[in-house]
């Protein structure tokens, strides 16, 4: 069941998003080479807990950290661990999810550590333009499957694969909640996009074959072929006005992004 959202539960949704936003922009600060995986958790989690949030992710089906975070081949659901420092040429992902008076929010980048490949720079350019993308379709009267159109075509027509075993998804008082948002799928097709609705647009995006396996650790998922993947992920709100707000993205204008 997709449930919707009413004013004030949008503006408790928002100020969790807020807070998220606040928190991602700092662990972009500390990303650098020789910074251990837990030694952001332990960042990242201070500041939630700071901002009166909880990490949400800590815990969820056993998941043992406050933070994902996945290094090149590694797609999503890195565990952070104090033996794993970042190298000067990774890309790093950092996904994280809080919550903020029993609301919650959801978001994700990729960052270069140090400098990187033309290569992998170019995943993470087109992996943000492929939310973008996905994101813009996210208006009243429009289909869920718009949005997963319009991230497949993109990062296909870039040659890259579009990770198909974990999807985007609603959220709410729960992090995952209905209806899934899938990356791949056809226009027209899925619920239909409604004010009220919040829901994760979140591309998963690999630089060679979509096909990923998970490691023995029980979480980590991995390309096939080990080449690198990116996501980027906000938490969206279909206003009364029918238009997505970022609620993980706070200041966005979407008359400017048109520019
Ligand atoms: N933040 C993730 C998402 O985008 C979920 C994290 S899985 C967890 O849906 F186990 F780390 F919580
Ligand atoms: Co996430
Ligand atoms: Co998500």
């Amino acid at each position: 069941m997709i449930s919707i959202k009413n004013p004030i539960q949008l503006a408790k949704m928002r100020s969790a998003g807020h807070l998220l936003y606040d928190v991602l922009m700092a662990a972009r600060e500390v990303i650098r080479p020789g910074i251990t995986t837990m030694d952001i958790n332990a960042f990242v989690e201070e500041h939630i807990r700071k901002g009166g949030g909880i990490p949400t992710e800590l815990g969820y089906c056993g998941y043992p950290a406050s933070i994902c975070a996945s290094i090149d081949d590694e797609v999503v659901h890195g565990i952070p661990s104090k033996d794993v420092a970042l190298k000067e040429g990774s890309i790093i992902s950092i996904d994280v999810t809080l919550a903020l008076d029993g609301w919650q929010a959801d978001s994700c980048f990729t960052a270069p550590v140090g400098r990187i490949s033309a290569e992998k720079q170019k995943l993470i350019q087109v992996t943000e333009e492929c939310f973008w993308r996905g994101a813009r379709q996210a208006v009243n009267g429009n289909r869920i499957g718009d949005i997963s159109y319009a991230v497949q075509s993109f990062a296909e027509a870039n040659g890259y694969g579009v990770v198909k075993d974990l999807t985007g998804h609603g959220i709410g008082k729960d992090m995952h909640e209905d209806p899934a948002v899938p990356n791949f799928g056809a226009p027209g097709h899925g619920p239909r996009i409604r004010p009220g609705m919040t829901f994760c647009v979140e591309p998963m995006i690999a630089m060679g074959t979509w096909k990923v396996h998970q490691l023995s650790d029980g979480w980590t998922m991995v390309t096939n072929d080990h080449a690198p993947a990116a996501h980027y992920e906000h938490t969206l709100a279909i206003t009364p006005k029918g238009l997505p707000e970022l609620l993980t993205l706070p200041g966005f204008n979407w008359k400017e992004q048109e520019e």
